[in-house]
């Protein structure tokens, strides 16, 4: 049993004690829910784990990932559901100018009303800012923020326009991709790759048993780059 000091807080709509210092994830896990569905990195990379908390006194609900928000004495907190939305198809192999496509992809982003309810990344990406270089035509703009988005979808599930916010970015991040070069140490490791300098090392790899992978990473690992 742990001796840290325990807390109350609202959890799913019920009152619950927990240690003080753990995450939401954590605390859901402490009381016995079998959460498994929301839940992927536990790192705060994956976005699957959207929640909406209250702090004791405070006057704003706000959103963030359950395995990096830590619960504290009074704080009401949900998971929130995966949100759908509009998912474009796109090739972007037959696009010459995939920044100067964005508004046949994604043509909802004209109608951004600029109303910035989007603001709710829990990587404090400034979205709507990025929704109006995206909707006046500054896509290298409006890429640089989104190459941190984790795709929780935080920002699609508020806005009253049904935009998808963080497909928009999917795709300014893929054409900027497109866009520029890849770096020439890329470049030689996805030849080498192509023409099988590493095969025999993954026939190796594939054919141990957990312990022989261990030491073989650790040999890996030791070996000069
Ligand atoms: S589980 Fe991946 S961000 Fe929380």
């Amino acid at each position: 049993m742990s001796d840290k000091k325990l807390i109350t807080m609202e959890l799913e709509g019920r009152k619950i004690r927990v240690p003080e210092g753990l995450t939401v994830i954590e605390a859901l896990w402490d009381t016995g829910h079998d959460v498994k569905r929301g839940i992927g990195c536990l790192s705060g990379l994956c976005g699957a784990c959207t929640v909406a908390y209250l702090e004791k006194g405070a006057g704003k609900v706000r959103f963030g990932l359950g395995c990096q928000v830590v619960v504290t004495e009074g704080l009401n907190v949900i998971m929130l559901p995966y949100f759908p939305s509009r998912v474009a198809a796109y090739r972007l192999e037959e696009m010459d100018d995939p920044y100067s496509r964005l508004p046949e992809v994604y043509p909802e982003v004209t109608g951004c009303t600029g109303c910035r309810a989007c603001n709710v990344c829990p990587e404090w990406i400034n979205v709507a800012e990025m929704m109006k270089k995206a909707r006046e035509g500054d896509c290298a703009g409006a890429t640089e923020p989104v190459m941190d988005c984790h795709m929780c979808g935080l920002c699609a599930s508020r806005c009253p326009q049904s935009i998808a916010p963080h497909y928009v970015g999917l795709y300014l991040q893929r054409a900027s991709a497109r866009r520029y070069p890849i770096p020439p140490n890329l470049e030689e490791r996805l030849a080498q790759i192509r023409d099988g300098v590493y095969r025999a090392k993954w026939d190796e790899a594939d054919a141990l048993d957990e312990e022989g992978l261990k030491e073989f990473c650790r040999r890996v690992r030791e070996e000069p780059a």
